[in-house]
């Protein structure tokens, strides 16, 4: 079922064939047998992760044409959380993160969307908080010498502003993005973090946002 159309990138080098991966996304170069075998694993590990058999017991927070989005609780059976724990160590892996282990692990709601083709093909990991710091344009800030080097030090406030969802983590699957996928978990965290209410953007922040993170935090929370 899996193909594996070669796409050619062209980088303005000669010699230089990336393949991307139409079921993984990783994208490499055949021909070296490195890169390969590295891909091998990579892709072999990435597919059981992202595989979604479907559960008994599934919590539906929500639905659409193309997909579901399933609730996972820390209370949950244990196949639900060895999932969401498979997930998060693939998301960590590709945002580079150091597994941190959440502050309140009795409180983390995870949310996934579960695409049509039964795989996880995004995920939200949201805890709560009860404060936090603006994120400042980067031209309101003075420069800092720092924020060059490090593209995740951005300026933010350091007055204190109350809010009550911290979003972790969010990713959507490399060959999936651009698809609201995102734009709908957050949507869908703002109306079942708190039971009852529909949390407005200024009550939920998105912690050390990457640069693909802080692109969509900033375009979601001013749409
Ligand atoms: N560049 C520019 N604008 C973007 C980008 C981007 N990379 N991603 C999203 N947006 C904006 C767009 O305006 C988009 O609307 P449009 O497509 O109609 O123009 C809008 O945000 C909504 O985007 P979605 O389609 O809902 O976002 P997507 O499903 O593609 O997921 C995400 C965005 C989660 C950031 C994805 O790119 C990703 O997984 N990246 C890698 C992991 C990552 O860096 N996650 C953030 C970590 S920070 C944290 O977890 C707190
Ligand atoms: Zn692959």
């Amino acid at each position: 079922k899996e193909t594996n159309d070669q796409l050619i990138i062209d980088a303005g080098q000669k010699h230089f064939g990336a393949t991307i991966c139409k079921s993984c996304g990783m994208i490499y170069t055949a021909s070296n047998p490195e890169d390969e075998m590295q891909h091998v694993q990579y892709h072999h590990r990435f597919l059981e992760g992202i595989k979604y058999t479907g559960w008994k017991k599934e919590r539906v927070v929500a639905e659409f044409w193309d997909g579901k989005i399933v609730l996972v609780l820390p209370r949950d059976p244990a196949y639900a959380l060895r999932k969401v724990e498979d997930v998060q160590e693939l998301v960590d892996h590709e945002l580079g993160f150091q597994q941190v282990v959440p502050k309140c692990p009795n409180k983390t709601k995870t949310f996934l969307f579960i695409s049509d083709e039964k795989k996880v093909a995004g995920c939200l990991i949201a805890e709560p908080i009860k404060q936090a710091f603006r994120l400042l344009s980067e031209s309101s800030g003075p420069e800092s010498s720092s924020s060059k080097e490090c593209p995740r030090a951005w300026q933010c406030s350091n007055v204190p502003e109350p809010a009550v969802c911290g979003i972790s983590r969010i990713w959507v699957f490399r060959l999936q993005r651009r698809k609201r996928i995102a734009r709908r978990l957050v949507d869908t965290v703002r109306n079942c973090f708190m039971f009852g209410c529909f949390l407005s953007t200024n009550e939920i922040a998105f912690s050390d946002p990457t640069p693909d993170g802080k692109l969509f935090a900033t375009k979601y929370c001013n749409t």
